[in-house]
């Protein structure tokens, strides 16, 4: 939510800000803007639109320097405009800033700076900090920062620069993700890894209350009352290569694709009982009295797979939590449990209150994230990465995957009475059989030109089906802006069903092979009402395969690994959907990857 790019060195600093810009897009897209210092002069540029519409303006200009900042914004305070696009600037363009985050008591020092006669171009949050530097400004920037930094309420990542210090760069954070990049006699700054990742691997992950002073290239840290401290640099192994389309048109197609190569890394070294990348052994689950899955998103839709699983393993109740809702009622955690916090970024913020929330009442949280170094990963007393490289398209697909996978690995590890009944040996077989699904792709984009033009379309499954059936339904919502609704299809006569007209798509999901008989007998039901059926299974069930009006067939593999593998069409429905009606599908309107505020 929101992007942050900053570059101290010997380099010109603009095609590596625009550069990294364009790898912090999916952060957001409303505006996009750079300021740059060349020793004399200070440059800002900033146009609302997508990247591209900045990269125009800028073509035929030549900015040289050494220090300078960029950002992509994600609206908060304000509409997407070109005033309310960052950097924001004090009166006097002495001072230029980036931020990530909300300044809760923004407007209460507005007011204040109003009736000492400051001016005020934009509605952002993030301009009254840069007015309010300029105003404390001592003579010191990291003084003046951190100065500052101590009358903020709410969140931030910020990074500043001034013409009264022109070779330095002072960058701060407050529960908004910052990470400095350390090169030869350079240095990065960056809302994530990946957008820097092809400079260095050497990263620096900021806490909150940390505070670094760049120039030169060189950087120190400190925190906000200016005691320096030292952080532990770590070396990122992802490829440049995986943060890039390699050919495709979109982000999320390449990474549908390469879900079969990832999924091999999720599970590699995690198949063998006892296996040390397995943060919980059995002993240590068996204690716990009750788990709480904690997640949002399509992170949230991965947990309502993982309860049953672990309620299966442990017999102890799992309750699964959206953390925006979590964090503000009262729920009853206690020191025995269990808190499970799931995320591809590890920095949504809802998540990292919820595991606060978790944290303060006792329990042991294990963090499932994708992104090494993340807050939830620093947060959390265990961590299980997903290892399935940057993911870049707003629509999560392969860190969904991972999310699954990463879950089946710890239920199996607690599996003391083989409830799952799926073997280390068969889940082995899974990037076989992955790619094996992949190959539906052909018939989903045939498929696909029957329902693109419709209004309404519902995805309804039984079970674990029910878990995939709410992932493909807000796929397709979020790409294609069809409105997709998802029902445990039994549910489906308790209302939806008047829903349901000639013609009216319903996506199946029958992966659950023990409730193969009541699925099909829900899909009797709507094609009784007039449904345009497609249905998605193996080889087992005849029946079913008769009564839709488009079969897709999955290998045979165990149930268990028959629902991991059914989310593969639903990936292809929503992406083939939104292609053929021309969106926009790796930066849908009105969303963000990384979502960093409330
Ligand atoms: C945003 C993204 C979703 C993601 C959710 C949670 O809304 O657009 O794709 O599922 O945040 O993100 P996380 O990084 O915590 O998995």
């Amino acid at each position: 939510m929101c992007g942050i790019i900053g570059y101290s060195g010997q380099r010109k600093p603009l095609p590596i800000l625009l550069d990294g810009l364009s790898r912090l897009e999916y952060r957001g897209y409303d505006s996009a803007g750079i300021a740059i210092i060349d020793g004399e002069s200070l440059t800002i540029e900033k146009k609302e639109g997508k990247l591209q519409v900045l990269k125009d303006h800028l073509v035929d200009k030549e900015i040289n320097g050494n220090i300078g900042i960029g950002h992509t914004r994600w609206a908060t305070h304000g509409v997407p405009s070109d005033e309310n696009a960052h950097p924001h600037y004090d009166n006097n363009q002495d001072f230029a800033i980036i931020h990530n985050g909300i300044i809760e008591n923004y407007a209460e020092m507005k007011e204040v700076l109003l009736n000492e006669n400051y001016e005020f171009k934009s509605e952002t949050d993030t301009e009254v900090v840069a007015v309010e530097l300029s105003r404390q400004w001592t003579g010191n920037l990291l003084e003046t920062v951190c100065n500052v930094a101590k009358g903020l309420e709410g969140t931030y990542a910020l990074v500043v620069i001034t013409i009264k210090d022109p070779e330095t760069i002072v960058a701060g954070r407050m529960m908004s993700p910052l990470v400095l990049g350390v090169g030869e006699d350079e240095v990065f700054l960056a809302s994530d890894s990946a957008a820097i990742l092809e400079h260095t691997n050497k990263m620096i992950f900021l806490e909150n209350g940390d505070f670094v002073e760049i120039k030169n290239g060189q950087y120190q840290l400190f925190d906000i009352d200016m005691n320096e401290i030292t952080r532990e640099v770590q070396l990122i192994d992802w490829e440049v290569s995986e943060a890039e389309k390699s050919g495709h048109d979109h982000f999320m197609y390449k990474e549908i694709l390469e879900q079969s190569e990832v999924i091999e890394r999720t599970i590699t070294g995690r198949l063998e009982l006892g296996s040390e990348q397995i943060p919980i052994d059995l002993e240590h689950a068996k204690k716990f009295e009750k788990i709480w899955i904690v997640a949002c998103g399509t992170a949230y839709h991965a947990g309502l797979f993982g309860k049953d699983l672990f309620e299966k393993v442990l017999g102890i109740p799992v309750s699964v939590e959206l953390a925006s809702e979590f964090r503000y009622r009262e729920p009853i955690v206690g020191k025995n449990d269990l808190g499970i916090v799931i995320s591809q970024s590890g920095e949504t913020m809802d998540t990292i209150a919820a595991t606060e929330l978790l944290k303060d009442n006792g329990s042991h949280v294990l963090a499932l994230v994708n992104v090494v170094g993340s807050s939830l990963a620093r947060m959390a007393d265990s961590v299980l990465y997903l290892h399935v490289g940057p993911e870049i398209g707003v629509a999560s697909t392969k860190a969904y995957l991972g999310m699954l996978v990463g879950q089946l690995l710890l239920a199996k590890h607690w599996d003391e009475f083989n409830k799952l009944e799926t073997s280390f040996d068969e889940i082995s077989e899974l990037p076989f059989l992955i790619k094996k699904a992949l190959e539906c792709e052909p018939q989903i984009k045939e498929i696909s030109k029957s329902i693109n033009d419709k209004k309404d379309i519902y995805f309804i499954g039984r079970g674990l089906d029910y878990a995939l059936a709410a992932e493909g339904a807000l796929k397709l919502k979020e790409i294609s802006y069809l409105h997709a609704e998802a029902l445990a299809a039994g549910e489906l006569k308790h209302g939806t069903l008047a829903l349901i007209e000639k013609g009216t798509p319903v996506v199946v999901t029958a992966s659950q092979h023990h409730l193969l008989d009541k699925t099909t007998s829900n899909v009797q039901e709507v094609k009784a009402r007039g449904a345009y059926v497609i249905a998605i299974g193996d080889n087992s069930s005849k029946k079913l395969q008769d009564i839709s009006d488009n079969y897709v067939t999955l290998p045979e593999a165990s149930e268990m690994l028959s629902t991991i593998i059914s989310i593969i069409p639903l990936q292809f429905i929503a992406y083939h959907v939104a292609n053929l009606n021309g969106e926009s599908i790796d930066q849908p309107r009105n969303l963000a990857k990384s979502v960093t505020v409330e």
